[in-house]
């Protein structure tokens, strides 16, 4: 890859960065789709993203950001318009900036998510899913399982009011499915999701207690760093199939990339 006067940038925003790998995947994919961009992780607290924010509407090269924990919820607030399922719940995993320096926020990672699942042949349609989390990740997640036809939808969250409050906005956009919160249980589910960052710092405990794993299920991360998380390790042990978190990066990085790096129509330049 090589960087000039005339590459666009676009920022991977994140509090901690070390972890990242997003970039791994995307500069290759951009070089190889001909896109003259690079992503460049950049480590903004969530107090200081509002001043960081303000000055990304400066930036004339900048193409876009992707956003990963924990700015998903703050940067859809920060956007000046979304789309689809990042309007629909409120988080955005990556926004595109335009020429006047508004952006454009979209949700990708219930896509990506799903998408990786398909690709790694692990069917979504009439499963039983639990799924760990109600954070940004976690929010897209449960979204594009219900789009791809889960048949029952249980969430658990540390935090139980942003689990009950997703269950309500869930609810509300796939009337008649089963969808509530639980505990962190994972017996009599199909597939079980961690949707947490539990699991990125040695430290953490488990998400959920892997006795209560039943037989035949899938056991899925979003955590890819490390690639083979504590808990996919239990999992593993338990005879059980795992499906890695970096599915969901090779899931959703092309949709990335299209999304930023396309070339501006003619409403968007028109509204500067
Ligand atoms: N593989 C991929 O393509 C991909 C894409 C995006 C994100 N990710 C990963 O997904 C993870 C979550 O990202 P995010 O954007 O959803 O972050 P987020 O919006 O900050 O949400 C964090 C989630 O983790 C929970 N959590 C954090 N620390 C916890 C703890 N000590 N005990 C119990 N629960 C805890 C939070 O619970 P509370 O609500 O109670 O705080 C919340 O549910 C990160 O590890 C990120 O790297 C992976």
């Amino acid at each position: 890859m090589k960087i000039t006067g005339k590459t666009r940038v676009v920022v991977h925003l994140a509090y901690p960065a070390k972890h990242l790998r997003t970039p791994e995947f995307f500069n290759p994919l951009v070089a190889r789709l001909g896109h003259d961009a690079v992503l460049i992780p950049w480590e903004v607290s969530p107090s200081a993203l509002p001043d960081a924010w303000a000055g990304l509407r400066k930036v004339e090269n900048l193409a876009g950001v992707i956003v990963t924990v924990p700015h998903k919820q703050a940067v859809a607030q920060l956007c000046d318009e979304l789309e689809g399922t990042a309007a629909a719940l409120g988080v955005a995993n990556v926004a595109r900036r335009l020429p006047d320096g508004r952006f454009a926020g979209r949700m990708f990672d219930g896509d990506g998510f799903v998408r990786g699942l398909l690709n790694a042949g692990h069917p979504v349609e009439g499963k039983r899913v639990l799924l760990l989390g109600a954070g940004g990740a976690a929010t897209g997640i449960a979204h594009g399982l219900l789009a791809a036809g889960a048949a029952d939808l249980a969430i658990y969250n540390r935090s139980n009011d942003k689990a009950e409050a997703l269950v309500t906005a869930l609810v509300r956009l796939y009337p008649g499915r089963r969808i509530r919160t639980g505990p962190a249980d994972g017996a009599g589910f199909d597939i079980i999701v961690n949707g947490t960052a539990l699991g990125l710092r040695t430290e953490d405990p488990l998400p959920l207690d892997p006795s209560s794993l039943g037989p035949g299920s899938v056991v899925a991360e979003v955590v890819m760093n490390p690639d083979v998380t504590p808990l996919l390790l239990a999992a593993q042990m338990r005879g059980l199939t795992i499906h890695r978190g970096v599915h969901m990066i090779t899931g959703q990085v092309q949709l990335l990339a299209d999304f930023l790096l396309s070339p501006f129509q003619p409403s968007e330049v028109g509204a500067q």
